[in-house]
């Protein structure tokens, strides 16, 4: 029943209509807080966003300014406190754990600083995982396609240790796509790789963005690594900060 609830939004007659102008991200007025003991702190502070199908945002902001928890809550990882999330038309707030782990498994891709892979598991086996979970099964057109834009097609047989750290990325970026996600939320994927890894990641992306039109938001502090989104926005406290006027 999860399932229907979920795929109606997705082949919903509105998007059918018209695939292209309903945002796949929109929050409105987005806070959290997180208390521990006495102590509050709102990490976010009204974020109003809007993500197009096919955009590739990137997100700057200094330390502490709210970034992860921003990617968290719009991917469905952890609840607002205030506000509203909608991911593909369907309101995060309304679901239920269950319907939104769902949600998250079919529409969400994330990619993290650490690559999180299966050392006990080649390339192939990271990323086929990921299909089985899914629960449709091995794609191998779609594995062929991705591994092959990701630049991995020599590497599925090596296990993350026989791996470098950039060719470790990509294998954890195929993953996250593998299932065409609506969307890749992408914190800080070069934080660990040194300048040249971090450019074949990056450029990856933008080559995943451009030929396959997936959806990608990306946090950074590095304005270098910034510059390959079409859209560039300033986080600071909580807040998207880009054309608001300094007080
Ligand atoms: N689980 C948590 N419990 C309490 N406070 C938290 C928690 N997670 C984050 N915070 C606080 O919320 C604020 C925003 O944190 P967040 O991790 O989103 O920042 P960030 O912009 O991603 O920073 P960085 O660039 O260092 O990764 C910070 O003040 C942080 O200390
Ligand atoms: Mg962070």
């Amino acid at each position: 029943m999860e399932m229907d609830r979920i795929s109606v939004a997705d082949e919903g007659v509105q998007s059918r209509r018209a695939p292209d102008l309903e945002p796949i991200v929109i929050t409105e007025d987005l806070w959290k807080v997180y208390r521990s003991g006495k102590l509050e702190v709102a990490a976010l502070r009204g974020v109003q966003l809007e993500v197009m199908p096919g955009e590739f945002v990137a997100i700057m902001g200094p330390s502490g300014c709210g970034k992860s928890t921003l990617l968290h809550v719009v991917g469905g990882l952890a609840q607002a406190s205030r506000g509203r999330v909608l991911l593909d038309g369907n309101d995060l707030a309304k679901m239920s754990d269950g319907e939104r782990t769902l949600l998250r498994r079919h529409k969400v891709g994330f990619v993290f600083q650490r690559f999180n892979l299966l050392p006990t598991l080649d390339a192939r086996g990271n990323i086929a995982i990921a299909q089985h979970i899914h629960g449709d099964g091995f794609d191998p057109h779609r594995f062929e396609v991705v591994t092959g834009l990701l630049g991995l097609s020599e590497r599925l047989s090596h296990r993350p240790t026989e791996l470098s750290g950039g060719e470790q990325q990509r294998v954890a970026i195929a993953r996250a796509i593998i299932n065409e996600p609506k969307i890749l939320l992408a914190d800080e994927p070069t934080g660990n790789l040194d300048t040249k890894s971090s450019e074949s990641v990056l450029r990856m992306l933008r080559q995943l963005n451009q030929e396959l039109e997936q959806t990608i938001i990306l946090i950074t502090h590095n304005p270098e690594a910034a510059a390959y989104g079409h859209r560039v926005l300033h986080m600071r406290d909580g807040q998207i900060v880009d054309g608001v006027p300094a007080d």
